[in-house]
C-alpha cells in the first residue's frame, strides 16, 4: 500500500483524499463452461487481484494509469470520450465501467493508478478483477449505493457489451462476492449462492500457469457457446428445459440421437459436469476431499474429450499432476486452451509437486509453467476505512 502510495504521488502529484480498493483473481475448482448453459459453478476468490488508488479531480478529467502497462503512460478522455478506443488497450476495461456507472451530472473526474499481481491472460479473471475493483471505487467515491450483486451484473454486461466477450456470470460473481477461505456454490440459473468452507485439511490449493498465451475472445470460446445454443434450440422441440443445465442424463440419453455428433459431446460435457459440480460440493461439505479430487479429474478428461477445450499444455501439465504422489485433485480451469490447472496438493508433498511436476512439463513442452501457491481472499472491496484517507 506504501509504495502504491508512493507512486500514485509520483504520477498524479500531491493532493488529498485518496481511497484505495482491491478486488482479487478467481480459481474455479470445478463447474467449467457450465455458467452460460444455467448450471452450478464452484469458484473462490484469490489473495491476489487489482489495486485501484484514487481520487476526484475538479477539472472533470478521466485519468486511468496502470503501473503494469506503464510504458502507455497516462491514458485520458473526457467524459464524452468513453467509446471503446482499441488504441487504449487495457484501459478499455475501466472505461466501460466508468462508462455504465459514472453519473452524467457531476462536475468531477478520477484520476486512477491500478496495479494488478494476478498474470494477465492466465484464466484467473484479471478481466472480471479491473472490472469490480473499479466498480466499488465508483461505487464509493461517487455513492451510488449500488448492491455488489448489481455491480457483479454491470460488469459482466460491460464485459459482453463493450468488451465484447460473450462470457458468463461466473468470473464477475466470483470476484464480487468471493468471501476468505470459502469456496461459492452457484446456480447460474437463479443466482442463488452458498459458501463452502474450504477446509483442506493438509492440503493446499496449487495453481500451475501453462504459460501459454491466449485470449478470451478466442473465436473458440464463442463457438462453444453457440453450439451450446443451437443444441437447447432443437432439444426443447422435444423437452421442457430452459437451459442445457435442466436436462437430466436420462433425458440425454433419449434425445442425444437428435443432436449431430459435436452437440452431443458438447452437451453431454454439460449434463456431466453439473452433475459432477453438486456431487463435489456434497464431498466438500463431507470433507471427503478423495472424492473432490476423482471428480476433478472426470471434469478435466470431460473438458478434454467432449468438450474439446484443453489442449497440449493443460493436458502435459494435468497428466503430470496426476502421477504425482501428493496430487489428491487436478484439472484445468478456466475457459480452458492455454490458462491454469488447479491442484489439491497434499502440503508436505508441494515442494516435490512443484519441481517435478515443472520438469515434467518443460520437458516436454519446451518451457516452464509456473506455479501459485493460492490463498481464498475476500471479494472486491475498499481498503481504506470509511472516512479516512490515504495522504
Ligand atoms: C471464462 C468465462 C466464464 C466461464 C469460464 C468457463 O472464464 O469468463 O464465464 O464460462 O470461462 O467455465
Amino acid at each position: 500500500m506504501e509504495q502504491l502510495k508512493h507512486d500514485y504521488i509520483n504520477i498524479f502529484g500531491m493532493g488529498e483524499k485518496k481511497h484505495m480498493f482491491f478486488a482479487p483473481g478467481r480459481v474455479n475448482l470445478i463447474g467449467e463452461h457450465t455458467d452460460y448453459n444455467g448450471g452450478y459453478v464452484l469458484p473462490c476468490s484469490l489473495h491476489i487481484g487489482t489495486y485501484a488508488v484514487a481520487r476526484l479531480n475538479d477539472d472533470g478529467m478521466i485519468r486511468l494509469y496502470s503501473k503494469n502497462f506503464h510504458e502507455d503512460g497516462i491514458v485520458s478522455m473526457t467524459k464524452e470520450e468513453l467509446a471503446y478506443d482499441e488504441r487504449h488497450g487495457w484501459a478499455n476495461y475501466p472505461k466501460g465501467m466508468i462508462q455504465a456507472l459514472m453519473p452524467k451530472h457531476v462536475q468531477k473526474g478520477i484520476d486512477v493508478l491500478y496495479y494488478g499481481n494476478i498474470p494477465n491472460g492466465a484464466g484467473l479473471s484479471s478481466s472480471a478483477s479491473i472490472e469490480l475493483v473499479t466498480a466499488v471505487m465508483l461505487n464509493e467515491l461517487f455513492q451510488l449505493n449500488i448492491e455488489m450483486m448489481e455491480l457483479v451484473k454491470i460488469s459482466q454486461k460491460v464485459e459482453n457489451e463493450y468488451i465484447g466477450v460473450n462470457c458468463g456470470i461466473m468470473d464477475q460473481f466470483a470476484v464480487g462476492m468471493g468471501k476468505a477461505g470459502h469456496a461459492l456454490l452457484l446456480d447460474c440459473q437463479t443466482l442463488q449462492y452458498e459458501y463452502l468452507p474450504l477446509s483442506l485439511e493438509d492440503c493446499s490449493i496449487v495453481i500451475a500457469n501453462t504459460n501459454k498465451k491466449r485470449g478470451l475472445a478466442d473465436s473458440a470460446y464463442n463457438e462453444r457457446r453457440a453450439t451450446c445454443e443451437q443444441a437447447l434450440a432443437k432439444l426443447q422441440r422435444y423437452v421442457s428445459i430452459h437451459s442445457l443445465s435442466d436436462l437430466t442424463t436420462e433425458q440425454f440419453n433419449e434425445y442425444a440421437h437428435i443432436l449431430s455428433s459435436t452437440e452431443q459431446k458438447r452437451v453431454r460435457h454439460v449434463v456431466s459436469e453439473n452433475e459432477r459440480t453438486k456431487q463435489a460440493a456434497f464431498a466438500l461439505q463431507q470433507g471427503d476431499l478423495h472424492t473432490f479430487g476423482q471428480l476433478m479429474r472426470q471434469s478435466h478428461e470431460s473438458l478434454r474429450d467432449d468438450y474439446e477445450v484443453t489442449g497440449k499444455e493443460l493436458d502435459t501439465l494435468v497428466e503430470a499432476a496426476w502421477k504425482h504422489k501428493g496430487t489428491i485433485g487436478a484439472r484445468m480451469t478456466g475457459a480452458g486452451f492455454g490458462g491454469c490447472t488447479v491442484n489439491i496438493v497434499k502440503d508436505d508433498h508441494i515442494p516435490s509437486f512443484i519441481e517435478e511436476v515443472g520438469q515434467m512439463y518443460e520437458m516436454e513442452i519446451g518451457y516452464a509453467p509456473s506455479f501459485y501457491v493460492a490463498k481464498i481472499g475476500d471479494g472486491a472491496k475498499q481498503l481504506t476505512k470509511e472516512g479516512e484517507s490515504m495522504r
